[in-house]
C-alpha cells in the first residue's frame, strides 16, 4: 500500500440491516496527501454512509479503509479520532460547555498538559477567526450558527490530525457566511496541508472547493476528478446533467487560471503593462480583467510571484 495516499477504499460496500440495497456500492478510490476533496450527490445517495466508514463509525459489510497505508480496522478508535477530524452540519458542539471546553475536548482525553492545551486553544481560535479574549468562554448557544461551526471546526483541528472528514458543514448557513467560511476553510486547508474529504449537496462548493470531485449517485461513485475535467469531460449523463445545469460564466468561477493556462509564451514579449493574477485565481475574475483591459492576456504567477504562464480570452472560450 502506497504511503502517498490519505485515504484507499478498496472495494467498500455497506448494506445496512434489513435494507434492500446497499447505501454505498463495491466503491474504490483513492485520496491523495495534502488533497481537498470534496463529495457531491443527491440526499440517500450514500455520501454520509461513505464518510463514517473512513472514521470506523460505521464498519463496511465488505471491502478494506486504509489511511496512510493503514488498515483502520486496525487502529483503536482513540487513535483513528486523534488522527481524524471530524466536522458535521449539527457542530455537535456540547452545549453545556463553553468554547474552550469544546475545543480541548480531544486533547484532554490525550492527556495533554493544562498549558499545552491552553496555547493549543488560542491559536485555533486564532485560526478560526474568533478572537479567543472574546470566544473563549462563551456557550454554543451565544454564538450565531457560522461562529458555532468555526468552533466546531477549530475543535476538529485540535489533536491536529492529518485527515478531515468534513459533512455538510456549511449546510444550515446563509448564502453570504457560508462563502466566507468557504474561503476560510481552503486557507486553513493550505496553511496546515490537511487531507480533506468534503461533503456536500451543493454543486457550487463542490467545484469550488474541490482539488476533485467525488460524484456519487445511488451508492456508487460516478466521476472522480478535477472540476475542469468533470465540467468539460462529464462521464455520463447523469454527471452531465447534473453539472451543465449551471451556465457557463457561472461555471467559470471554478475554473482557475493554473487549470488552462499557456506556459510555452516567451516573457520577453509580453508587456510590462499587461494584467497580471495568480493561478489560483477564477477564470470569472480574469475575465473581469480582460474585459478592463486593453490587452488580450493576463500574465499568471505562482505563489513565489515568478511568471508561470498566460491566459488568453481564446483560452477562456475554450474552458
Ligand atoms: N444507520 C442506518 N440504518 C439504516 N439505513 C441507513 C442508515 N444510515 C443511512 N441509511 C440509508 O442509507 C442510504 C444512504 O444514506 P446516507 O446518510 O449515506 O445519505 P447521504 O448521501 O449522506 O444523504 P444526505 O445528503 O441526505 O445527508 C439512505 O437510503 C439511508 O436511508
Ligand atoms: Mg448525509
Amino acid at each position: 500500500m502506497s504511503g502517498k495516499y490519505a485515504i484507499v477504499l478498496e472495494g467498500i460496500s455497506k448494506t445496512f440491516e434489513r435494507a434492500e440495497k446497499p447505501s454505498v456500492y463495491k466503491t474504490d478510490l483513492k485520496i491523495e496527501e495534502g488533497n481537498f476533496v470534496t463529495i457531491l450527490g443527491a440526499s440517500g445517495c450514500g455520501k454520509t454512509t461513505l464518510l463514517k466508514m473512513v472514521n470506523r463509525l460505521y464498519e463496511p459489510s465488505s471491502g478494506k479503509v486504509f489511511i496512510n497505508g493503514e488498515d483502520v480496522s486496525r487502529i483503536s478508535p482513540t487513535a483513528l479520532r486523534r488522527r481524524i477530524g471530524y466536522v458535521i452540519q449539527q457542530t455537535g458542539l456540547f452545549q453545556h460547555m463553553t468554547v474552550e471546553q469544546n475545543v480541548a475536548t480531544v486533547p484532554e482525553i490525550l492527556g495533554w498538559g493544562k498549558e499545552k492545551i491552553n496555547r493549543r486553544i488560542d491559536e485555533l481560535l486564532q485560526l478560526v477567526g474568533l478572537p479567543p479574549a472574546e470566544y473563549r468562554k462563551r456557550y454554543p448557544r451565544q454564538l450565531s450558527g457560522g461562529q458555532q461551526q468555526r468552533v466546531g471546526l477549530a475543535r476538529a483541528l485540535a489533536a491536529d490530525p492529518s485527515i478531515m472528514l468534513m459533512d455538510e458543514p456549511f449546510g444550515a448557513i446563509d448564502a453570504i457566511n457560508r462563502s466566507i467560511l468557504q474561503d476560510e476553510i481552503l486557507r486553513i486547508q493550505k496553511q496546515l496541508n490537511k487531507t480533506i474529504l468534503f461533503v456536500t449537496h451543493d454543486i457550487t462548493e463542490a467545484l469550488k472547493l474541490g482539488d476533485k470531485v467525488i460524484i456519487m449517485n445511488e451508492g456508487k461513485v460516478q466521476q472522480y476528478d478535477t472540476p475542469l475535467h468533470i465540467l468539460r469531460h462529464p462521464a455520463n449523463d447523469f454527471v452531465k446533467s447534473l453539472v451543465h445545469s449551471d451556465d457557463l460564466f457561472q461555471r467559470m468561477a471554478f475554473v482557475k487560471a493554473g487549470d488552462v493556462m499557456n506556459e510555452d509564451i516567451d516573457s520577453q514579449k509580453l508587456s510590462e503593462e499587461a494584467p497580471e493574477s495568480q493561478e489560483q485565481t477564477s477564470l470569472r475574475d480574469i475575465l473581469l480583467l480582460l474585459i478592463s483591459s486593453p490587452f488580450h492576456y493576463v500574465k499568471i504567477k505562482n505563489e513565489r510571484n515568478e511568471m508561470v504562464g498566460t491566459v488568453t480570452i481564446n483560452e477562456i472560450r475554450q474552458a
